[in-house]
């Protein structure tokens, strides 16, 4: 048998438990009269005594704008009028005073007691003291506020190296009827790891070097600026691929953090008798897209990567291809390979060749913007996960 909630507790019962609940309550409630002159507060519970340091003999009869001070906001008061005038519930926060005259920050919010008639007869509000969240809240938008300029100047300062880092890019290609030279340089960070020269060695003979440093950011562009300049001292000095990187190395070896390393492919192409020479060091395999035979030939020459062994301990090899005019020279960096499409598979090698195949008819820029776009539309999106760069050439009549 079920016992209804007058047979459990009588309504003064029910009245003292109210009073007992209310009472352990942190907030402050309270209860306004609106049928009095000047709302004055008929309820306070301990809640709002203990928050405010005023005892309910104290505020009982009174407006609690008693609590406000000089340094309360007019808004959040203006908002509270127009809600009671309004009959309508509101929150607010504004700066109240304890009795001691100690500052806090009130939470406050009031709702409309109204009658059968609609008419409002009395207003609960509910005070809580969110001095400790605003501070919390004030610190953290300090800090956010510092990190956001923080992060402007390390922008700036990554806009400053890139600029810095493009100098050691070629500012325009070697000229030569004979040979036409492109390529596509799009670091993913603000400043990369990947970079690329070409060199005139010798009247009509050319130094073609592509390079991926690992990592991004900073430390890689630091290490890119190294390899370019120990590149750059020898590369005049030598016609052999193989001894150019094996002087690089010694170069870097031991001036590399540890862990870190560069991948380079270096060609040198001699446009006076079309021989190509090259080394490839842990870097991907170069192409060769022969448009009048319809071939792809990959250039290997299989030599360890740079900078991380002692030249004592490695050797580099160099090989050499005879080319014809109409040939095309391709040399890359990893991040056309590392695309992977919507059912994440990864593009092949093969996949990478049969498009350099049905393109070889194109020149060698619109060949590596057409590259680039294939790589693209291969993953869906619209940058790649890593640097990318493309440098190659044509051999022209
Ligand atoms: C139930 C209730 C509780 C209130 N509690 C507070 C309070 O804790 N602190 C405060 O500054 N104002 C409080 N007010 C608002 C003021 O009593 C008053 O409505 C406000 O200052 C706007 O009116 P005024 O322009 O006549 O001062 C409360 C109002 C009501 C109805």
């Amino acid at each position: 048998m079920r016992m209804s909630s007058k047979e459990i507790v009588s309504f003064r019962e029910f009245e003292d438990l109210l009073i007992k609940a209310t009472n352990t309550s942190n907030e402050g409630i309270t209860i306004s009269s609106m049928d009095q002159p000047d709302r004055p507060l008929v309820f306070v519970n301990e809640g709002f005594e203990r928050l405010t340091g005023y005892s309910k003999e104290e505020v009982i009869g009174k407006n609690c704008r008693f609590l406000q001070g000089n340094n309360t906001d007019k808004s959040p008061v203006e908002e509270l009028r127009r809600a009671i005038k309004n009959g309508e519930q509101t929150t607010v926060e504004l700066l109240n005073y304890k009795k001691d005259g100690t500052p806090f920050w009130n939470r406050l919010s009031i709702t409309p007691l109204k009658d059968k008639n609609g008419i409002t007869t009395h207003y609960v509000g509910v005070q809580s003291d969110i001095t400790e969240l605003r501070e919390t809240q004030k610190s953290l938008k300090e800090a956010n506020k510092e990190l956001a300029l923080y992060q402007e100047k390390m922008n700036f300062e990554l806009e400053e190296a890139r600029r810095v880092q493009n100098f050691i890019l070629p500012g325009s290609y070697p000229k030569n009827t004979q040979v036409q030279f492109a390529s596509i340089y799009e670091p993913m960070d603000q400043i990369g790891g990947d970079f690329y020269d070409i060199i005139e060695i010798e009247k009509g003979i050319y130094g073609i070097l592509i390079a991926d440093v690992t990592g991004h950011g900073i430390q890689a562009a630091l290490l890119t600026f190294m390899t370019s300049f120990a590149f750059k001292n020898t590369a005049i000095q030598t016609t052999s691929t193989a001894e150019l990187v094996s002087a690089t190395n010694g170069k870097l070896y031991n001036k590399m953090p540890r862990g870190s390393f560069v991948t380079m492919f270096y060609a040198i192409y001699d446009s006076n008798d079309r021989t190509l020479t090259y080394t490839q060091a842990g870097h991907p395999e170069g192409y060769l897209i022969r448009t009048s035979s319809k071939e792809v030939i990959a250039l290997t020459s299989q030599s360890p990567l740079v900078g991380a062994f002692s030249s004592d301990s490695v050797i580099y090899t160099e090989s050499k291809i005879q080319l014809k005019i109409g040939d095309k020279i391709l040399l890359y960096t990893d991040a056309i390979l590392e695309v992977w499409n919507s059912q994440d598979i990864m593009m092949n090698k093969e996949e990478f060749t049969s498009f350099l195949l049905k393109n070889s008819h194109l020149s060698i820029q619109e060949l590596l913007e057409s590259i680039k776009s294939f790589g693209l539309s291969y993953s869906g999106k619209t940058t790649f996960n890593d640097d990318f760069t493309m440098v190659g050439f044509q051999v022209l009549d």
